[in-house]
């Protein structure tokens, strides 16, 4: 089927298999690599995306389910004001160690935001829950997310990965 969509602004149209998850139609057909397959189940958060707006797996969103929306993605998340904080937070505070995860991490933070503008610490790792860190990132990307906010970071969340795994 023929599929038209918006992608980080630039209209796209797609000929794909109507069950063709969004996460293959972004890495395979148009090129883009930055979102990444990590589980394919919907349970690592690894492939997220905004799908008008909101933080969708596309390992798990067909393509028809895209057809005639918006679909952000990382390399477009830092165009709008809030994706340019987060982006700016995670450089600041050096947050990926291997960087698989950081995609998805920054797309579900941009997310948080856009809804709960002064997330809690206990928001943010609820919201957080869903993206898994093998690297275990958590506390400097909790720290980024913080700063991303205008809220005060703790200073434990700014250590090396070292010092966090020994907390
Ligand atoms: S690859 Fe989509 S949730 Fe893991
Ligand atoms: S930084 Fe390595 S998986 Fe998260």
């Amino acid at each position: 089927m023929s599929v038209s969509l918006t992608v980080n602004g630039r209209k796209r149209v797609i000929d794909a298999e109507a069950d063709k998850p969004l996460l293959w139609v972004l890495r395979e057909d148009l090129d883009m690599p930055g979102t990444k397959f990590g589980c394919g189940a919907g349970l690592c958060g690894a492939c997220t995306v905004h799908l008008d707006g909101e933080a969708v797996r596309s390992c798990q969103t067909p393509i028809a389910d895209a057809a005639g929306k918006a679909v952000t993605t990382i390399e477009g998340i830092g165009t709008s004001d809030i994706g340019k904080r987060v982006t700016a937070a995670w450089t600041a505070l050096d947050v990926p160690q291997c960087g698989y995860c950081q995609a998805g991490q920054i797309m579900s933070a941009t997310a948080l935001l856009k809804q709960n503008s002064k997330p809690s610490a206990d928001e943010i790792d609820g919201w957080m829950s869903g993206n898994i860190c093998r690297c275990s990132t958590y506390l400097r990307i909790r720290a980024a997310i913080r700063q991303a906010a205008g809220l005060p970071v703790e200073t434990a969340s700014t250590g090396t990965p070292d010092q966090e795994q020994a907390a």
